[in-house]
């Protein structure tokens, strides 16, 4: 059933490039975004809509993160990205020109579902991305697209997690084409590199060995910092929870910015580092953050996109991300950083499949 691998978690991993390939698939016609027959909304509704609320939990939520860049840059749709368990309790401003996105691996997160019917009390559109055909948020939201990740068994999400930002990805495409934002040539442009990204996803899974030799040497750390900007702080996020829920090592994902800000306190001698630095346009930023750590003794893993030979200089080890635009370089940044938490937990000889505490779908508050 582990289909030759010791975990499931690992065999997740290694199914990421078939998932990102079966979520897009049948999705994309003559090059473009074809959602008609999940997404009811029609073209003049998807033109009305105000603003996108995303809403999940843990691992759903960080992919709302990446929703809210992806859909303000492709749509130019204002978007609010929150926690479900605070959005039910917080009052939130939804109009019938608000679109509700509920993001859910199971379907039957207590608190996802509880916002979903929050959002519909009040009138908002609510559409699901959710890995679960039938499950309670699919037959409740108005609109629904399935992530073709299959069956998610390890606790800690990770497939699941790539097929939401493929959903997120198509999402984005299909609103700037019917929003008439992007030329159809930049949309055909965007949808080629992201049909490439399985293959690349299937090159990055070789660097397991690498990642595996780095999660060993700083398996014996108590703290450990992750740091990005943009959507490389978004991805950090993503990767702290992972480390923390399944090494027990206690992590924090800071956006790189805001290390003078009162982190950069905690950094000493010898500290690890995740620094990610896939972003173009704030590349030079993380530079400068990475020599700040480093002057104060960090252990730096930097992740740069192929080709940058400049990082390398400042710092201690490098993995490289095969090239795509830097809007998709989050579902390539993730699966390192997935590899990384797995390896540290293997080396601190945890339970990876079921970690202490926590329970594949919370279906309580
Ligand atoms: C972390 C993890 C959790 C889930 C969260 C939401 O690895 O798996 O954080 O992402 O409990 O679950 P779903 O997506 O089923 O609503």
């Amino acid at each position: 059933e582990k289909g030759g691998y010791d975990r499931f978690m690992l065999k997740e991993i290694h199914e990421q490039p078939k998932a990102i390939r079966d979520t897009l698939a049948s999705r994309i016609k003559d090059g473009l975004v074809d959602l008609s027959n999940e997404v009811a909304l029609s073209p003049e509704a998807i033109r009305n809509i105000e603003k996108i609320h995303f809403v999940a939990c843990g691992t759903a939520y960080h992919a709302g993160l990446v929703g809210k860049y992806v859909l303000e840059d492709l749509a130019r749709i204002p978007v609010e990205c929150d926690v479900a368990s605070e959005y039910r309790y917080r009052d939130p401003i939804i109009t019938d020109k608000t679109l509700v996105v509920v993001i859910s691996q199971s379907g039957e997160t207590a608190d996802t579902l509880a916002a979903l019917r929050e959002a519909k009390k009040q009138g908002a559109r609510v559409l699901a991305i959710t890995n679960v055909v039938g499950s309670s948020v699919a037959r409740e939201a108005d609109d629904v697209i399935i992530t073709w990740a299959g069956p998610e068994i390890a606790v800690a999400s990770t497939k699941a997690y790539t097929s939401q930002l493929i959903a997120i990805y198509l999402l984005g495409l299909y609103f700037a084409q019917v929003r008439g934002h992007k030329s159809e040539a930049e949309l055909k442009e965007i949808i080629s590199h992201l049909g490439q990204l399985a293959g690349l996803a299937e090159q990055v899974l070789e660097y397991e060995g690498k990642i595996a030799e780095f999660a060993r040497s700083i398996a014996d750390n108590e703290h450990l910092f992750f740091l990005g900007r943009g959507l490389d702080y978004a991805v950090a996020l993503e990767g702290s929870l992972k480390l923390k829920e399944i090494s027990y090592i206690h992590s924090e994902a800071y956006a790189a910015g805001e290390l003078k800000h009162g982190t950069l306190a905690l950094i000493e001698e010898n500290i690890p580092v995740v620094a990610l630095a896939t972003q173009s346009s704030v590349f030079d930023k993380m530079v400068s953050n990475i020599q700040e750590v480093k002057a104060r003794g960090a252990k730096v893993l930097g992740f740069a996109v192929e080709g940058d030979s400049e990082l390398q200089k400042s710092v201690d080890e490098v993995i490289t991300i095969p090239k795509t635009i830097d809007l998709l370089a989050p579902v390539l940044t993730v699966i390192p950083l997935q590899l990384f938490a797995y390896y540290a937990c293997i080396q601190r000889g945890y339970d990876v499949d079921k970690p202490r505490n926590l329970a594949k779908s919370v279906t309580v508050e």
